[in-house]
């Protein structure tokens, strides 16, 4: 029999029905909850509050589990590309060798933007954040493409507004950097794959010749694998209730891009580089900065550490933390912040306040120790980021889609005042 939970309120019975995912999540429908008490759910932060049901990712935060459409993260990092990701991430399954073909050609084709974007982006002074440019970029795009507005028109709308987000992706994250530091624009090389393209644009100086290097391209396509997806998270719900009015898919995303530019989100990588930079020229002591931020009147916190869904631990963080190791080794940087992070994590894993409340290093905390080994300047980290959550991004718009999801719209209790008079301003 189909299980079901009792809620009695003002002594009367209502029953919910209980959905189970295909791991074995359980969570109660309650629909029609308001319908049949006249009550709404509280869930300030949606801790407790399953928004759709998705068959993208699926992750175990308890057991520090991280599947993408049911393939271990640990596998697709080592095996896998970032593109044959996205391709799995965004159509359900791995790509055929043809399929994949096409996928990477029609990719490499919509690399090029418009000539006109460049005039917005010289509109940007070089004090910009590159995210925001990036956000603003991603969303000009309904501007040249108008018929996003409506993908199903024509019938290849949805796959083509696919291909050209990902194909301009790099070509927009490097503009925003070549902003920033105040050099002319490259052109995407389309002899290139898809990370060394991206790092060609962005490296690349007038009249001299670039050689991308192999273990840094190589470096950022598993980076990318890492970031790809990461189920209902801020900036993906960010572009679901978005996509969810109807709006083009260039407008979710750049709203799912600013989402993700928050400290507390994807700007958390780097936060943790200046936190460690910090510690370095405070001298290195890090159980002043460990007791910082276990000082509740201090608003410090270890960037870098805790995670909404993860308890135990974040597996890609156990990833990245080889990786960092294995990068700086190939490309033989010494950074003195590596060994902060990792005395930071030993130190903080053995004390009961980051044990009692199951902080663990995210995804971040090494990610950015890997972008400045690579040349990353700081500010580009949360771009590369964005350039890696891409895939997730337009997965779960597409997802929405074909579910015919209805607009998101959440109620709230209200606690302002009630219902009183107007009372004129005295004018005389
Ligand atoms: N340093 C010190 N204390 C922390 C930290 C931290 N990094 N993170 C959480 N805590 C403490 C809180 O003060 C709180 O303590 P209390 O119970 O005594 O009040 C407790 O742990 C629970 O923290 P919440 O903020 O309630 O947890 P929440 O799930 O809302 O937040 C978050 C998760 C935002 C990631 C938080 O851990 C944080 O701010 N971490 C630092 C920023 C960061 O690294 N963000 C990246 C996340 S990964 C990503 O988005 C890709």
């Amino acid at each position: 029999m189909a299980k079901t939970v009792e809620l009695i309120i003002d002594g009367k019975s209502h029953t919910f029905p209980v959905v189970e995912g295909s791991e074995k999540e359980l969570a109660i429908d309650i629909s029609d909850l308001r319908d049949k008490t006249g009550y709404i759910t509280l869930d300030i932060g949606y801790k407790n509050t399953g928004a759709t049901k998705s068959a993208i990712t699926f992750l175990d935060g308890e057991q520090g589990i991280l599947h993408y459409r049911g393939y271990a993260i640990e596998e697709l990092a080592e095996k896998s590309t970032f593109l044959e990701v996205a391709y799995l991430l965004i159509f359900g399954e791995l790509p055929t060798k043809a399929e994949y073909e096409k996928f990477t050609t029609d990719i490499t084709k919509r690399t090029l933007v418009h000539e006109d974007i460049k005039k917005i982006l010289d509109g940007f002074p070089s004090t910009s954040h590159p995210m925001g440019v990036l956000s603003s970029l991603f969303c000009a795009q309904t501007a040249f493409y108008p018929e996003s507005l409506n993908p199903n028109r024509p019938p290849d709308g949805v796959y083509l507004s696919i291909i050209r987000s990902l194909g301009k992706m790099p070509t927009f994250a490097a503009w925003s950097y070549k902003n920033a530091i105040g050099h002319p624009v490259n052109y995407p090389d389309n002899k290139l794959d898809y990370c060394p393209r991206f790092l060609k644009m962005m490296f690349a100086l007038p009249g001299q010749e670039y050689e991308v290097d192999p273990v840094v391209a190589d470096a950022l396509d598993k980076l990318f694998i890492l970031h790809a997806d990461h189920e209902q998270n801020c900036s993906t719900s960010t572009v679901r209730i978005v996509g969810s009015s109807k709006a083009s898919i260039y407008s979710a995303i750049s709203a799912g891009i600013n989402a993700l530019w928050g400290p507390l989100h994807g700007g958390a990588n780097q936060e943790v580089i200046i936190m460690l930079e910090n510690i370095r020229k405070d001298g290195g002591n890090i159980d002043k900065w460990i007791d910082k931020a276990k000082d509740k009147n201090d608003p410090f916190r270890l960037m870098g550490f805790g995670h909404r869904v993860y308890k135990n631990f974040d597996p890609r963080a156990k990833i990245i933390k080889k990786a960092a190791d294995d990068v700086l080794k190939k490309l033989g940087v010494n950074d003195p912040i590596l060994e902060i992070a990792k005395k930071l994590e030993e130190i903080a894993l053995k004390d009961p306040y980051f044990v009692e409340r199951k902080l663990y290093p995210n995804v971040d905390f090494y990610s950015g120790i890997i972008y400045r080994a690579l040349g990353i300047p700081v500010d580009m980290f949360t771009v590369m980021f964005a350039m890696g959550r891409l895939p997730g991004w337009i997965a779960q718009w597409k997802e929405l889609r074909d579910q015919g999801e209805p607009i998101g719209r959440p109620r709230q209790v209200y606690t302002g005042k009630t219902k009183r008079p107007f009372v004129p301003i005295d004018k005389r």
